[in-house]
């Protein structure tokens, strides 16, 4: 945990919104932090799918944007990219329904391998979900990575095959994470102050 109050935080997360980092409780995770873990996922991802040709490469939208758009650039070999959108949050921080798959994919996945990239693993109800849809399309394999996990929160069988870092169960915002669609933009992930977490005007 890096204390706010130090005078060397604004490399720890540029460009620095000044509006948006007073919202932060901590910073979990740096901007050079993210960086230096990204670059070796895409190593063990390349070093995975060494065999294939190809790797399509399937973003849980919006959260994973960020992640997704760094660790592409990372992976060694031909990729193809389409997104999915899922829904499960509203603008408050617990699950309001079961995910729900609001845009579906436009690629065959069909004997492809397949790689499912999310921001954060949670309750595991949206991997569940993402998984179950993607499997009817018979790829030749599906595997899932995560930005983030949070330690003893996972409520089903979800085993990631890739996870940059693991994380207290605190509400995180930064780096593509967000709450009600804001703070996605900060190159760092941290923990968003418990008294914004659920202000009466967005709700
Ligand atoms: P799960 O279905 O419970 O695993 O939740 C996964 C989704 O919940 C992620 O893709 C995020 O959109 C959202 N989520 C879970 N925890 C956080 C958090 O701490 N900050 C922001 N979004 C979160
Ligand atoms: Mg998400």
């Amino acid at each position: 945990m890096i204390d706010l109050t130090s005078p060397q935080h604004p490399p720890l997360c540029a460009p620095l919104v000044a509006a948006m980092f007073e919202d932060l409780e901590s910073i979990l995770v740096t901007e050079q932090e993210i960086r230096e873990r990204v670059a070796i996922l895409g190593q063990e991802i390349t070093e995975t799918y060494r065999d294939a040709d190809e790797l399509t490469v399937i973003a849980i939208i919006n959260g994973a944007l960020l992640f997704t758009a760094d660790l592409i650039r990372q992976i060694d070999m031909p990729v193809r990219v389409d997104c999915m959108r899922v829904s499960s949050y509203r603008n408050n921080t617990s699950p309001v329904q079961e995910p729900e798959i609001i845009d579906m994919l436009r690629l065959d996945l069909r004997d492809q391998h397949v790689l499912i990239i999310d921001d954060i693993l949670d309750t595991g109800h949206t991997f569940m979900r993402v998984v179950k849809e993607i499997s009817k399309l018979k790829p030749a394999s599906i595997r899932f990575g995560a930005l983030l996990e949070k330690e003893g929160r996972r409520e089903v069988e979800a085993h990631p095959d890739f996870v940059g870092f693991s994380i207290p169960d605190q509400f995180v915002v930064g780096y593509g994470l967000d709450f009600a669609e804001r703070y996605r933009q900060l190159s760092c992930i941290g923990v968003l102050k418990s008294e914004l977490q659920n202000p009466p005007s967005w709700a």
